[in-house]
């Protein structure tokens, strides 16, 4: 795990500080599946039992948000019967899965494109949505059919044609109202951004909301990733010290 916490910045105790919303991109399904010589979507399908490990023990410590990338708007590419699988596997999280995350007080989102889907997703996606709608525990946000650029250009389109039309005051365009109108709309941004698989980028995932997060990349392949993980991840975030552009306690104490 690369923690990139500087020498001497501020070290809260390990577990003081959860983040309010974790986010995960679940890389190296692929390439848990080839080292087994497992097809391809076998390294998906145990990435779907690691993502409910990693839903109960979020649950478990704490976390209040948490956004797992699921599909990407350039999945597509992939070849057809792997794109197939990927919507089986949403199909049927929602079916096995959706009693229990409701039992849990788990409210379920999902964002991203959905005129693109297969035309019987919808309808799941609604489904799971208004069932866990007044949870009070985590939400989970599925980012499926998700691109990062893609989600700021629809606000950035709509925006336009209000202004266009005369109902909106270019000058009143600011990062709050361009904000609302993402996906991701009244989410906290996250706090930390996880990617697993060794891989150190983003590859569109919340780009705007994630601008001030912490990242923790660990070499762990998707499918073994569980709790243990996550809380090692977790204790990375709590020994950063985060400033948003400002100085630090320290620099602020010492005055350097
Ligand atoms: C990246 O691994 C993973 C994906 C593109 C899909 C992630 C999907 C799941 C974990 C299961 C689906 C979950 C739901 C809720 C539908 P990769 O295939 O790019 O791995 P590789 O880089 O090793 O080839």
């Amino acid at each position: 795990m690369t923690d990139k916490t500087l020498p001497g910045a501020a070290r809260p105790p390990l577990g003081m500080d959860v983040p309010a919303h974790v986010a995960i991109i679940m890389d190296g399904n692929g390439r848990w599946a080839a080292a087994r010589g497992l097809p391809r979507f076998e390294g998906h399908r145990r990435g779907v039992e690691a993502l409910r490990r990693t839903v109960r023990a979020a649950i478990d410590l704490g976390v209040s948000w948490l956004t797992v990338y699921s599909f990407s708007s350039e999945n597509w590419a992939r070849p057809a019967d792997e794109v197939g699988g990927l919507m089986s596997l949403l199909r049927l999280f929602i079916r096995n899965d959706l009693a229990d995350l409701h039992a849990n007080n788990v409210r379920v989102r999902v964002i991203g494109d959905r005129a693109g889907l297969p035309p019987d997703i919808a309808p799941l996606i609604v489904e799971a949505e208004e069932t866990t709608r007044a949870n009070t525990g985590l939400t989970l946000m599925v980012a499926f059919n998700y691109g990062g650029r893609q989600e700021i250009v629809a606000v950035a389109r709509a925006l336009a044609a209000e202004a266009a039309a005369g109902r909106l005051d270019p000058q009143a365009i600011d990062e709050r109202m361009f904000a609302a109108r993402l996906w991701t709309q009244d989410a906290p941004d996250p706090d930390l951004v996880i990617r697993t698989s060794g891989e150190e980028r983003l590859s569109n995932f919340l780009p705007w909301q994630a601008a001030y997060s912490e990242f923790v990349f660990t070499p762990i392949l998707w499918p073994d990733f569980d709790g243990h993980a996550l809380k090692q991840a977790l204790d990375a975030f709590a020994r950063r010290e985060r400033r948003f552009g400002g100085v630090g306690a320290l620099a602020k104490k010492t005055g350097s």
